[in-house]
């Protein structure tokens, strides 16, 4: 059984995409086709006009509604453990704005219980500085918004917005004038 059928389009590098659609429909599901975790029944997935690109899973950086956070130091959280200087982690965390977490005591203390509590927004912000360190191409965001308050949803939207990286972005909710920064919004509806 198909989850989502006739599905068409493209995506060029640097775009900012909107990706919308009522609960359920199959926006989530999207992602996990480009990831590879799902098999297609039909149809195919091009990057550069031809299949399957070696590297091209690698180059996916994932920031969820569900987020990717470790119960270890930043410092993983960030690197998941390759060897990056900290002068780079510092930089990163400056530009993901989290600039009062960029020094070498926050690197090293662990998040959770007992260490460095992070609230959803800065999760995120995490999430986020993890790609830009990784030098993923790609930015797979689903629901990266939600749960987050006016200002911090903001400030996570408009860094999105700013970076240079190729961005898929799945939002329940969105103004109009906000939906107009991106390059495609593509709403999917039930057939
Ligand atoms: N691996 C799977 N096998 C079979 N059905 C699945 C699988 N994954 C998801 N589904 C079903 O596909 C439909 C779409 O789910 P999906 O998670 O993509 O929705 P969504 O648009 O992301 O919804 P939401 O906005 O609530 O996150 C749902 O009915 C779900 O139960
Ligand atoms: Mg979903």
């Amino acid at each position: 059984l198909a989850i989502l059928k006739n599905i068409n389009f493209k995506i060029f590098e640097g775009d900012k995409i909107l990706i919308t659609g009522k609960s359920g429909i199959g926006k989530s599901t999207l992602f996990k086709s480009l990831l590879n975790e799902l098999p297609l029944i039909k149809g195919k997935i091009l990057v550069d006009n031809q299949l399957n690109k070696s590297n091209f899973l690698s180059n996916f950086g994932i920031v969820g509604q569900d987020t990717y956070i470790f119960a270890e130091s930043l410092r993983f959280n960030l690197t998941l453990g390759k060897d990056i200087p900290s002068s780079q982690l510092i930089k990163v965390l400056k530009k993901v704005k989290l600039e009062y977490l960029a020094n070498k005591k926050h690197l090293d203390t662990p998040i959770g219980e007992k260490g460095l509590s992070l609230s959803g927004g800065e999760k995120r912000k995490v999430e986020i500085a993890r790609a830009l360190l990784n030098k993923k191409e790609f930015l797979l965001v689903d629901e990266g918004l939600s749960g987050l308050d006016d200002d911090s949803r903001k400030q996570v939207f408009s860094l999105l917005q700013s970076l240079p990286q190729t961005i898929i972005e799945i939002e329940h909710t969105m103004s109009i004038e906000d939906k107009q920064k991106f390059n495609q919004v593509v709403n999917l509806v039930a057939k």
